[in-house]
């Protein structure tokens, strides 16, 4: 079978990828409109790269209303900004949040209408180049071709997924993760060791993208301790910079599987952040993952160090072990630590397995499950 893969048309990483990144962008435009959150500001991180942008002579305007959960009033904010200023290009810089805001202000910009009426829908026209400069290692969205926003009206996600969602340029900078507090580097991290593990263990994934997967794997297992427990290991920092991007190009092309999909129903309802809900999640979904997938994950033991012999089961369970162990190092919170009430939680078991199985995720595991899995899994939680 033949398979389709794709990734950003320009993936510039290491230290000092920005200043490297400015010949690209001046011939993306003149005027930017730079997407991102009051938290990149104070940070310094904005700062950063304005001062590229003065130097390269690029002129910009800035929408930094962006928090955690974007939404369709965000993105319309968003136009409105970059309409007023004549801008002809984006560059989001910060976590998943402003990178999918400015993808989504890049639909709207050049195939018309209101974001609300964008989910499912396939986009006629290219958007005007996006840069992607991720402040979290994490989201991989700077690689991906989705984009995430939240019609509050509607109380719905909208999941928008075209090709032409890519990023032009994904400036890969270990610079701008080095101020992550160690929560936010554990969550995101573990949300990019999710994507890869869903997408090399997932029924869509093919040489190329496991390619991506395994590596992103290794890297993980190696640096997430390090950059968790010593934020300023600029090497730690930029091995997990990298793996996300790598996590994200494999996921991208080969989609997440039952955490993502059970991970959505929670945060939607709980407010948990993304990365949270996932590495929650992690734990009680890889028993269930291992059963569809014993050669994969033992194929992963051996590729982290975790396993030397030639027996599939044994393997598949050290790589299990292994992701606790992580697991335990960044004293991920559980449902209740994130101060999620039981009772309130459990009333809403239901509807979570259902809209999790609806999402589609689920169904991408090599063994599908069923909706009284997931309630399983959901109700392991709290084990
Ligand atoms: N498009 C995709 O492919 C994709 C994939 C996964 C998740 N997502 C989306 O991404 C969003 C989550 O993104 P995220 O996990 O990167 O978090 P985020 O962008 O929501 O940021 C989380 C918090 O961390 C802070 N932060 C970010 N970088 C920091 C830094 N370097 N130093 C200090 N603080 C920093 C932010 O200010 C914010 O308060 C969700 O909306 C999710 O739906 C998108
Ligand atoms: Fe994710």
């Amino acid at each position: 079978m033949a398979n389709v893969f794709f990734v950003p048309k320009f993936i510039v990483s290491g230290e000092g990828a920005l200043h490297m990144s400015m010949d690209n962008m001046k011939e993306f435009g003149k005027k930017a409109l730079i997407v991102t959150d009051d938290m990149m500001i104070k940070l310094g991180n904005v700062g950063k790269l304005t001062d590229e942008l003065d130097g390269a002579g690029i002129e910009y305007a800035i929408y930094s209303g962006v928090n955690s959960e974007p939404t369709h009033t965000m993105v319309n904010e968003g136009i409105a900004i970059y309409n007023e200023g004549g801008c002809d290009f984006l560059i989001a810089i910060g976590g998943g949040s402003p990178m999918d805001t400015a993808k989504a202000i890049g639909a709207v910009i050049t195939n018309g209408g209101n974001i609300c009426d964008y989910q499912g829908k396939k986009l006629d026209n290219e958007l005007p180049p996006i840069v992607a400069i991720p402040t979290t290692a994490g989201t991989g969205s700077e690689a991906t071709r989705v984009s995430i926003i939240a019609d509050t009206d509607r109380g719905i996600k909208l999941l928008i997924s075209d090709i032409k969602l890519l990023a032009s340029l994904a400036v890969v900078d270990p610079v701008f993760t080095m101020t992550a507090p160690p929560a936010v580097t554990a969550n995101t991290g573990v949300d990019a060791l999710c994507h890869a593990i869903e997408s090399y263990t997932s029924n869509k994934a093919f040489p190329m993208s496991k390619l991506f997967s395994k590596a992103a794997v290794k890297k993980i297992f190696d640096h997430l301790p390090t950059a968790y427990a010593d934020g300023s290991n600029v090497e730690a920092r930029r091995e997990m910079a990298e793996a996300a991007t790598q996590a994200g190009i494999a996921f991208s092309n080969a989609s997440v599987t039952v955490i993502h999909g059970m991970s959505r129903p929670i945060g939607a309802l709980f407010h948990v952040p993304h990365g949270l809900s996932n590495a929650m999640l992690l734990k009680v979904c890889l028993p269930y993952i291992r059963e569809g997938a014993e050669v994969e994950l033992y194929e992963l033991a051996k590729e982290i160090g975790a396993y030397n012999g030639d027996n599939t089961a044994e393997g598949a369970d050290a790589f299990v072990a292994a992701t606790n162990e992580l697991l335990a190092k960044l004293n991920i919170q559980s449902p209740a630590d994130f101060g999620i009430d039981k009772d309130e939680f459990f009333a809403q078991i239901d509807k979570m397995a259902h809209d999790g199985l609806g999402s589609g995720s689920p169904a991408n595991c090599k063994n599908v499950p069923t909706e009284d899995q997931l309630k399983e899994m959901y109700k392991a939680l709290w084990d």
